[in-house]
């Protein structure tokens, strides 16, 4: 049997660094990046550009079965137009977080999630990456920052793309996020029970980054 392709899970709450992170980690091993929550941004821009009720389950469900979507080095296209901005919207975040419950929905990204896992590896972020979508990752990292930390530095990130921003909304924005993807039934956010909590509040990015390379090296000198 053909082994398995390794894989490191990267899940946290929204704007913990988890992006940026697992680009830098995947860059240093030279492995591919699986940005889970861009799938369920992309749905979500797929329904508000339609004339579909976001209350519209199976509708929901179809517009992701039907997703026409590349992911290239320099962007995203869904249906042949570039939306890599489109989707970084908080608009679409905060729609993406209230469809992503629906267990239907979810099934039907699962297999476009897990085909992204190929030789010689993947960093995979999101919300139930080791919980749900990669369960046998043999790295698997929880990474967390306190919320005050996570919306200044969403502030700061849309204020330089020219986005206007406010930090009080964010914060009050942030924590419903937070309290809907934590309670939800479904693949809520929560570490696996095998799973490194790391704690970006007071670390750069190299820093963190340095942290799970770390990790990595211990768990594949093994
Ligand atoms: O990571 P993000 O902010 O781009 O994710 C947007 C929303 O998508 C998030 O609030 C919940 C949902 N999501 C999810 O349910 N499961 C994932 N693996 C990734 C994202």
């Amino acid at each position: 049997m053909t082994q398995l392709a390794p894989v490191i899970t990267i899940d946290g709450p929204t704007a913990s660094g988890k992006g940026t992170v697992a680009h830098r980690v995947a860059q240093a091993l030279g492995w591919g990046v699986l940005d889970s929550g861009a799938l369920y941004r992309l749905t979500a821009l797929a329904v508000l550009r339609s004339n579909i009720s976001p209350k519209d389950g199976p509708s929901v469900v179809r517009a992701a079965q039907e997703l026409d979507v590349v992911f290239h080095a320099e962007g995203i296209l869904l249906g042949g137009r570039e939306v890599s901005e489109d989707i970084r919207q908080e608009q679409v975040g905060n729609l993406a977080s209230h469809i992503a419950p629906n267990p239907a929905l979810r099934a039907a990204l699962l297999a476009r999630q897990r085909a992204f896992r190929v030789k010689p590896g993947l960093v995979a972020d999101g919300r139930d990456m080791g919980t749900v979508v990669f369960t046998d990752a043999p790295l698997k990292i929880f990474l967390v920052a306190d919320v005050q930390a996570r919306a200044e530095r969403r502030c700061k990130q849309l204020i330089e793309k020219g986005i206007s921003a406010n930090l009080a909304d964010l914060l009050g924005d942030m924590r419903e996020r937070d309290a809907r993807d934590i309670n939800r039934a479904v693949a809520p956010l929560v570490a696996a029970p095998d799973a490194h909590t790391v704690d970006s509040s007071n670390l750069t990015v190299e820093q963190t980054v340095q942290s799970i390379l770390d990790l990595w090296s211990v768990v594949a000198g093994k």
